[in-house]
């Protein structure tokens, strides 16, 4: 969980780096998994910077989790090879049918993420349901996956 002094340390640590937000950013998911919403007077503070600045930095970057992930990860490639297999139709579908956008968490706690490319061109679309590759990835593929690993 997310820890505010720990969470101070870890700016402070990062604060003297050219461009630190970004590797404060870093830090701070990795140590929290998210980035909670006390971290943009944290680091404005630190940096002199605005915190509209800070919260352009954490939006521009789809990297950074607003909330704590859930308890499934759900992680769908986006790169080219799924692509032509038509893979963004798919996404849309997924994320409307779980309605939750890029890194959001549905209510029963499955997180949906983008990756590049996991070594399955040739049977895209491709994901990884905790861990597990799914290949040739439907909408029914993925609620089976789910089902599996909640099992
Ligand atoms: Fe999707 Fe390689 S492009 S697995």
């Amino acid at each position: 969980p997310w820890n505010a002094s720990r969470a101070v340390g870890i700016v402070s640590d990062h604060a003297h780096l050219e461009g630190a937000t970004l590797p404060i950013l870093h830090a701070l998911q990795e140590a929290f998994g998210y980035v909670d919403a006390e971290a943009v007077p944290l680091i404005a503070d630190a940096l002199n910077l605005s915190r509209a600045e800070v919260h352009g930095c954490i939006s521009f970057y789809h990297d950074f989790r607003a909330h704590p992930a859930g308890r499934h990860a759900v992680k769908l490639c986006r790169a080219e090879a799924c692509q032509a297999m038509g893979s963004d139709r798919l996404h849309g579908e997924i994320l409307s049918r779980f309605q939750v956008g890029w890194h959001g968490t549905t209510a029963d706690g499955v997180t949906v993420e983008p990756v590049y490319c996991l070594g399955l061109c040739a049977n895209g679309p491709a994901a990884l349901v905790d861990g597990e590759p799914v290949a040739h990835l439907t909408i029914d593929g993925l609620e089976a996956a789910l089902a599996e690993s909640r099992a």
